[in-house]
């Protein structure tokens, strides 16, 4: 796999957030060469440039708004990338509901524009960061790449934001059949590269659990509220995710892009779910990262987060077999990476 992606330009989108900048390591560690476009709306700059130290290896960094399509047009004709991964997009599903416009406008809009620019410059091969959040709650875990994602089931602006751009690209390979597109749906992604160099730095409060625990054992928050122990679901009453090493994810897209760029008989549109296929609830979680770390992680029981699914977790079985990509590290491995970057960088990229 190593040998397909080297000498290979991959423009990433929102290459300097969290898992954007792990996966410009790995394609950087496999020989690519990659362009990051990020207008650092939730991220920063540095973390590309640690990139560029741990591997040894230049990045070409632009500081660029993805819905502005005359630009990455220009940027694409300096580069031409092989293939485009969009990472690009805001994530937070409360804010979503907030200000479900912002939502649709960044999410959407740097879709189209990305398409637009793309058909412009003749590259026909991308890779989306689709998310868990589709399956909604109406179908039951494993969750499967054929199971129903209608429109109807979205849970959040977020997650309709998602599922429309799964069917907008659906119809632009419907329309451009000499496509190659690769939609990755992608479970928990929680640890950081094992240097604890980068890792996960969300701007403001996070909501995600694991920077949430990360930042009760640094003892910035009080104390981690866990969201419900009264599931019937889970044998200790509280939600179960599949988490997913970042790390792991990032070798699922090299093993999603070199597939891609293999080319098989005919273009293809593919999903494929990024997971572990291995529940974890949040106690068992808070439990291994209290013996992974050696630190005491205080916790509330609190009643359950409205929207909340009881249990979710992935049937990784097709990338497994078609993209011959599994995870391979724990959730204790998940717990030490998480807290080795946390430790290290108490404020993020930023210095103190
Ligand atoms: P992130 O916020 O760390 O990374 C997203 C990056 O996109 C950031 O660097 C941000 O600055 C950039 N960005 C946002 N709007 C932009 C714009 N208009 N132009 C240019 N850059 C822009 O998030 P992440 O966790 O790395 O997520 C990456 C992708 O994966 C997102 O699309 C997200 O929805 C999806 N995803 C994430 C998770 C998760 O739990 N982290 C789960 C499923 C799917
Ligand atoms: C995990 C578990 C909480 C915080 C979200 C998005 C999803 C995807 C991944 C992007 C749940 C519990 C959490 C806390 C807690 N993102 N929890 N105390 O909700 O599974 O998925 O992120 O696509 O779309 O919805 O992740 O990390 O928020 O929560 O007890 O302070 O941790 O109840 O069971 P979630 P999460």
């Amino acid at each position: 796999m190593a040998a397909s992606l080297s000498g290979k330009t991959v423009l990433l989108t929102g290459g300097a957030g969290f898992i954007g900048s792990h996966t410009a390591l790995v394609l950087n560690e496999m020989g690519a060469n990659v362009v990051s476009v990020d207008d650092y709306s939730n991220s920063s700059p540095e973390s590309l440039k640690r990139v560029e130290v741990l591997t040894q290896k230049a990045i070409s960094a632009e500081e660029l708004d993805v819905r502005n399509q005359a630009a990455l047009v220009s940027l694409m004709q300096k580069h031409k990338p092989h293939a485009v991964i969009h990472f690009a997009g805001l994530k937070a599903v409360g804010e979503s509901v907030e200000k479900p416009q912002l939502y649709f406008d960044v999410n959407l809009g740097t879709t189209t524009a990305l398409l637009g620019a793309m058909e412009s410059c003749g590259i026909k091969n991308l890779i989306f960061s689709s998310s868990a959040t589709v399956y909604g709650d109406q179908n039951r875990p494993p969750l499967t790449e054929l199971m129903p994602t209608p429109i109807e089931g979205a849970q959040n602006p977020y997650g309709l934001s998602k599922l429309m751009i799964e069917q907008i690209l659906e119809w632009q390979h419907r329309a451009h059949a000499d496509w190659n597109i690769t939609i990755l749906r992608y479970f928990n992604p929680v640890g950081a590269h094992p240097s604890g160099k980068i890792g996960e730095d969300p701007r403001g409060e996070p909501n995600n659990l694991m920077p949430r625990v990360t930042r009760v054992a640094l003892q910035v928050l009080d104390a981690l509220c866990v969201f419900g122990t009264d599931y019937p679901e889970t044998a200790d009453g509280s939600p179960s995710r599949d988490y997913i090493h970042v790390m792991d994810l990032a070798e699922g897209h090299a093993a999603a892009l070199a597939q891609l760029l293999a080319g098989g008989e005919s273009p293809a549109f593919e999903v494929y779910n990024l997971g572990s296929g291995k529940a974890t609830t949040v106690l068992e979680l808070l439990a291994a990262f209290e013996q992974a770390n050696q630190v005491v992680v205080k916790h509330e029981i609190h009643p359950r987060r409205p929207g909340d699914l009881a249990v979710s977790y992935a049937d990784p079985s097709k990338a497994n077999r078609e993209l011959n990509w599994k995870t391979k590290r724990t959730i204790m491995d998940m717990c030490c990476d998480a807290w080795n970057w946390q430790r290290q960088n108490p404020q993020g990229y930023e210095q103190i």
